[in-house]
């Protein structure tokens, strides 16, 4: 047995979210970067490798000779995957490059630029058979794994109403006007998509607020907002949901609100109970009652379930983070990889990893409420094909 071998196209100096990507898959000690195509530029990218202590000939100018030259490498030595963390309009282009040549895939959201891309992106997996990992990074915090057990076990009755917001303030004035690469690709139709708060963290919300609850969002109504003038993105957008049992949602997202840092909540609601989820606190679960005081659960308690144990590293008290989140993605990853190589069928907790469905799903969300918004028509029917 030795190490999964990750390569990496993007994360280079400067960037965000690829050195968090390193550092969650390095956590449990079973995947070691070998090989990365850090930055559209070859320099760039060259000195972004050898500050990983990447050996010259595994770090490549560009994403395609990477695939080439990889696919050339002894079976042994080679990446077995990629870890997918540019700016959105390249995530189809470097998935279909590493698919094409063999390499499974771990990409960041959203999936890709557009629905189209991401119908295209599922036939080349069926084709190639390939795995497809998708970080929709907040599914791994163990409470949240905690509350979809809890929802799925019938605790709080058939759900009625589903709360769920994303509110930052980062972008409340012209961000993308100054040397901010994260807010200026962002904010670039040509990069984002067709959508920006939406794009980059409603998405995060709609995915959470289908896992925790395990229904599907069945239609929806929109409204988009862009509150910084010289703005061609929404930075701000409110939406109200219906799900595929009855339910009614309200999903709120927002990059515009003064203040706030990444204060992702939900709040689900049954017959029988709801309960409560925030990001900056996640070691925290709140059960609700209607006859007895709220029930806090936390993270590494004894009483907590399989997946939310499993999906844990550190004894009660001892803060479990974004990190480990992301780590827990990496984990299920690996464990499909392991899985796959010894021709078995991966176990429950391999299987709860994003992927191609909610991928599909995320770009089908995000062109729907796009839609939506400009349109006068009330309610619209979301079609997942
Ligand atoms: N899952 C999450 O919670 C989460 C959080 C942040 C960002 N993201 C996603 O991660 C992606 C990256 O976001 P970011 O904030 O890190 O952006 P960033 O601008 O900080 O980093 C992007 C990186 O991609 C590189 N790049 C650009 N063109 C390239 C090319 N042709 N070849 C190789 N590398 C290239 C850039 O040089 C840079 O290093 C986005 O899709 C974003 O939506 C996800």
């Amino acid at each position: 047995m030795s190490r999964i071998r990750m390569g990496m196209v993007g994360g280079g100096e400067g960037a965000f979210i690829g050195a968090v990507h390193r550092m969650a898959a390095a956590l449990d000690g079973d995947i070691e970067l070998v090989c990365g195509a850090f930055s559209g530029d070859a320099e760039r990218s060259r000195r972004s490798g050898a500050a990983l202590y990447l050996p010259h000939d595994r770090v490549y100018g560009d994403y395609r000779t990477m695939m080439t030259a990889e696919a050339g490498h002894r079976a042994a030595e080679r990446m077995q995957f990629v870890a997918i963390v540019t700016p959105n309009h390249l995530h189809f282009p470097v998935a279909e490059a590493a698919l094409h040549s063999g390499f499974h895939v771990l990409s960041d959201k959203p999936a890709t630029l557009n629905l189209d891309e991401a119908r295209r992106l599922r036939d080349i997996l069926s084709r190639t058979g390939l795995l497809y990992g998708l970080t929709h990074t907040y599914t791994g915090y163990p409470m949240v794994k905690e509350a979809r057990a809890r929802v799925a076990a019938g605790a709080l009755g058939n759900i009625r109403k589903i709360v769920v917001e994303y509110p930052q303030g980062w972008l409340a004035d012209r961000e993308e006007d100054t040397d901010n690469k994260q807010a200026r690709w962002r904010l670039d139709p040509a990069r984002a998509g067709i959508s920006g708060c939406m794009g980059d963290i409603g998405v995060h919300a709609a995915n959470l607020a289908e896992y925790v609850s395990g229904l599907k969002i069945a239609a929806l109504c929109a409204d988009l907002t862009t509150c910084v003038a010289g703005r061609t993105l929404d930075d701000d957008g409110a939406i109200l949901l219906r799900f595929d049992n009855g339910a009614r949602g309200v999903l709120h997202a927002s990059q515009v609100s003064v203040g706030e840092e990444n204060a992702l909540s939900i709040r689900v609601y049954g017959e029988k109970g709801g309960l409560e989820w925030r990001q900056q606190e996640p070691n925290t679960l709140w059960l609700k009652w209607p006859d007895r005081p709220t029930e806090m659960l936390r993270s590494g308690g004894a009483y907590l379930g399989e997946l939310a144990t499993a999906n844990t590293r550190t004894p009660m008290g001892h803060p479990e983070g974004y990190l480990e989140a992301f780590a827990n993605i990496y984990m299920a990853f690996a464990a499909q990889i392991r899985a796959r190589e010894a021709g078995q069928v991966p176990a429950a907790r391999a299987a709860d990893c994003p992927g191609i469905d909610e991928a599909i799903r995320g770009m089908a969300f995000i062109e729907l409420a796009v839609a939506a918004s400009a349109s006068d028509v009330k309610w619209h029917a979301f079609e997942q094909s």
